[in-house]
């Protein structure tokens, strides 16, 4: 905090040349920035179980490659006193550097300078990074710890704010962005992670909220914690706001560095690919035994996933919401590939608001980033009930349908079992643009399940019947044997081909290596309406 006044003590005492003096001041200041708040501070960081902003980009980057911009930036407030009390970076560390030899962004907030809380120069900071991001095609890694807006600051906090916003939207769809949430984020420094393609929170030391406790109790009355409001769990399970939570921030930095592993550098880059030997035998047995005898048991999509994909690649996303769906990144053959598939074992697979809007949003990002989707279906319909129709499935539910609409990169789907009704047309069919489209033998592809169906179109014959539950059982049989098959959709073409499950792998390979090249365009829009 007084850097000019200890040099010239510090040079007077050893006379030193004027270069010495030189190499002497910077030391110190370098000294000093890197010490943000002060020993205390950091010690009371650790004390809460946190790491500090340089710490955490520790972590984060290759040994040796994070490379500082804005070490020496101070704010410009002269205020309640701030005029005299600066310190070196102003509460956030910016740079670049190398993530397994990739180039990356980042800005690391300080929460032992003014409680990581955002200034005008500290967003400054953010921004040149965000703006170099964009410019030369990288992703920017948001690391999060602030107690908000600078109070002292005011409006030119706020603007400093809107500054980074502005850049999170356009950036949105050029570069990959990434949040981690390290500490507290509250009020309107929220909308920065929310615009960002995926966030991490760390478990018990962060929060997220547009209000915090008191002010929900003053104007609702609840009473409720920070981290039951707005932690890692709430925010995992309950609204989805997050797509990771993590124990610790060792497991959040490293979390970050696996999916940056998936995903390109920016939209105009495919995403690396690792090596792999295709082997002369790439069937999987296993897949022949998933699917249960009784169309109505459950299983879990995970192990079909897993039992296609390059061992142990499948890394998944939003894992403890909406779990009636599943998805994530994985490899096949070593080429990074989005995965979404309905879940059997929770809800029986049912597609739900919540579902369509993490399938969607997830679909969105694989297609702005060029990263083929593989798509497994298991789908009795859409979740009936008040509910969900006053809660809006029908605008929910059209978000994952226009998202696989508009997505032009290499689209495939194995339809393992159930593909009922509108959720046909929407995951990933024929008719809405999939590339190629796979069938098990077990796949019953028609508009409803059988009982439904006959009670529908048989109610006459079958009320009128001398035995009436015999009746329903043939006309159920009957149906059963003409639609649950996808032989029918196959004789038209709107599958491909229908595959042992075994072979799967193998087919499933082919199809994406004979997409490889694919180019498919939109026709010229300013940008499409999808429903939000
Ligand atoms: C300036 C701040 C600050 C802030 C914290 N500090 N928040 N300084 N502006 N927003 C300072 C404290 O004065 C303190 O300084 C140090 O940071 C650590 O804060 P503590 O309170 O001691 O830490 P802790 O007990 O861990 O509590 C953390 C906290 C609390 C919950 C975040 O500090 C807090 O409630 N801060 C205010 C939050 C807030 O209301 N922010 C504005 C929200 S509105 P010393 O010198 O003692 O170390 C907003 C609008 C954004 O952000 C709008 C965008 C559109």
């Amino acid at each position: 905090m007084h850097t000019e006044f200890k040099m010239q003590d510090h040079n007077d005492k050893h006379n030193l040349s004027k270069k010495e003096k030189a190499l002497a001041r910077l030391a110190e200041m370098n000294k000093e920035a890197e010490l943000g708040g002060g020993e205390k501070r950091i010690a009371a960081q650790h004390k809460k179980g946190k790491l500090t902003a340089r710490e955490r980009i520790n972590l984060l980057f290759d040994k040796g490659t994070f490379q500082e911009i804005g070490k020496f930036v101070r704010h410009r407030e002269t205020a309640f006193g701030l005029e005299d009390e600066h310190y070196l970076g102003d509460g956030v560390v910016t740079g670049y550097g190398k993530i397994n030899g990739r180039m990356t962004y980042v800005f690391s907030q300080d929460f032992t300078v003014f409680g990581g809380s955002l200034s005008e120069s500290h967003a400054e900071k953010i921004c040149k990074i965000m703006d170099l991001a964009m410019k030369n095609g990288a992703p920017v890694i948001g690391l999060n710890d602030s107690g908000g807006a600078r109070i002292q600051e005011g409006v030119k906090s706020l603007g400093g704010y809107a500054d980074v916003f502005y850049r999170n939207t356009i950036a949105s769809g050029v570069v990959p962005q990434l949040s981690a949430i390290m500490g507290p984020c509250a009020g309107g420094a929220v909308y920065s992670p929310a615009i960002t393609d995926f966030i991490m929170m760390v478990e018990d030391t962060s929060y997220m909220f547009v209000t915090g406790p008191n002010v929900v109790k003053t104007v609702t009355q609840e009473t409720v914690s920070a981290e039951e409001l707005g932690g890692a769990s709430t925010h995992s399970t309950k609204s989805g706001v997050t797509h990771f939570s993590c124990a610790n921030e060792v497991e959040c930095i490293e979390n970050i560095k696996k999916l940056l592993s998936y995903i390109p550098q920016n939209c105009e880059e495919d995403a690396p690919i690792y090596p792999y030997e295709v082997q002369a035998d790439e069937s999987r047995v296993a897949l022949d035994d998933i699917i249960p005898e009784n169309a109505n048991q459950p299983y879990d999509i995970r192990d079909v996933m897993n039992g296609v994909l390059d061992e142990d690649s499948f890394f998944e996303v939003h894992k403890d919401y909406a779990e009636n769906i599943v998805v994530g990144f994985g490899r096949l053959a070593g080429r990074s590939i989005g995965i979404v598939g309905n879940q059997p074992a929770v809800l029986a697979g049912v597609l739900d608001i919540n579902a369509s809007n993490k399938a969607a949003r997830f679909v969105r990002f694989c297609d702005a980033f060029n990263v083929p989707l593989l798509v497994f279906e298991d789908v009795p319909g859409f979740l009936p009930g008040t509910d969900q129709e006053w809660n809006g499935i029908i605008s929910n539910g059209a978000k994952l349908l226009y998202a696989f609409c508009e997505a032009t990169v290499p689209r495939v789907t194995v339809i393992t079992r159930k593909a009922y009704g509108g959720a046909y047309d929407v995951m990933n069919s024929k008719h809405i643009g999939a590339d190629m489209n796979f069938a098990w033998p077990t796949a019953e592809i028609a508009v409803m399940g059988a009982k439904g169906a006959a009670e529908i179109i048989f109610r006459k014959e079958i009320a009128e019947a001398e035995k009436p539950e015999e009746k329903l059982q043939e006309k159920v049989d009957e149906y059963t044997e003409t639609f649950a098959n996808p032989y029918r959709a196959a004789y038209r073409g709107f599958i491909d081909e229908v595959i042992e499950p075994k072979d799967t792998r193998q087919k499933l390979m082919m199809a994406f290596e004979m997409l490889e090249q694919k180019v498919d365009k939109l026709p010229k829009k300013k940008h499409g309406n999808i429903p939000l």
